[in-house]
């Protein structure tokens, strides 16, 4: 559970420009989130909704469309992450049908919004990065009373079964800094603001090829990459070349199946003193 943000600093900034294009979208993960905010957006008053560590606000374009709601509706959508060249990258056309509103630059630690203001918190692929505990505790600060906090993320164990943790070099063992689901929920239990929390796993498949997989490796699509030497990494895509050839009778089209966890808490009416 360590903070490994500040070395990261220039990682994010330096992948911002190429960020969406070489990350996937999960959409069967948007479409679950999508189903929440959609309830919450049911008692018909303004919605307030955050991405922390939004990066460039991919995902929740993609939410915000699912759900039919964008800046002509009552909704106030913010992209909120510590990386100011994430924020500067602009929706394509199609996203930008969801509308985000607002962008703001700031630590995922120190939130900058008043007390039981903010219905919907997102976390996505994002919360390994944070400092876990004051994090929470943020987030149980600013979520109003039955306000959701929404943490897409990999466990260890799903990490391990992508095609990266399978095939890519010491991937999965250098990648030290994601959740177990039970270290998840007792991090949550132990801010005492969270009542009901659900686990739910999603599974889904992106088409690819060995040339996008190769060129998401090299453009850094992953953080993981930062933890090895360049030596090392030019010998581990070498090798994740060789072997992505003998385990698909197509490198031109590649299919590979993720699994994510989805985790969902409900603030509670009367938080723990
Ligand atoms: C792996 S990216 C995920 C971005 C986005 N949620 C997505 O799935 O496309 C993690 C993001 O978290 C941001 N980040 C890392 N540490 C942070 C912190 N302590 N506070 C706020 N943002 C942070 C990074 O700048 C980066 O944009």
């Amino acid at each position: 559970m360590s903070v490994r943000y500040p070395s990261m600093k220039h990682h994010f900034a330096r992948v911002a420009p190429r960020y969406r294009q070489m990350r996937d979208l999960d959409m069967s993960a948007v479409r679950e989130i999508a189903r929440i905010v959609r309830q919450l957006a049911g008692s018909g008053l303004r919605l307030v909704i955050v991405d922390v560590g939004s990066g460039t606000g991919r995902y929740l374009e993609a939410v915000l469309a699912a759900c039919g709601l964008d800046s002509t509706r009552p909704c106030c959508a913010i992209r909120y992450d510590a990386t100011r060249e994430m924020l500067c990258d602009r929706p394509d056309s199609h996203a930008r049908s969801g509308g985000t509103a607002m962008s703001v630059v700031g630590l995922a630690e120190f939130l900058p919004f008043a007390t039981h203001t903010v219905d919907a918190a997102l976390a996505l692929n994002a919360i390994h990065h944070f400092q876990v505990t004051r994090f929470l505790a943020e987030v149980g600060r600013v979520l109003r009373p039955d306000g959701k906090l929404i943490i897409y993320t990999r466990t260890p164990e799903q990490n391990r079964r992508t095609v990266w943790g399978r095939l890519f070099p010491r991937f999965a063992d250098k990648e030290d800094r994601l959740f177990t689901e039970e270290e998840l929920a007792t991090a949550l239990d132990q801010t005492g603001a969270f009542g009901k929390v659900e686990l739910l796993a999603i599974s889904w498949s992106v088409e690819t090829n060995l040339s996008r997989l190769i060129e998401q490796a090299r453009c850094g699509a992953y953080s993981t990459f930062e933890f090895y030497s360049r030596r090392e990494f030019q010998e581990a895509v070498e090798t994740f070349a060789q072997s992505v050839l003998d385990h698909f009778a197509d490198p031109s089209r590649i299919v590979v199946q993720n699994d994510h966890l989805l985790a969902v808490a409900t603030k509670k009416r009367r938080p723990r003193p």
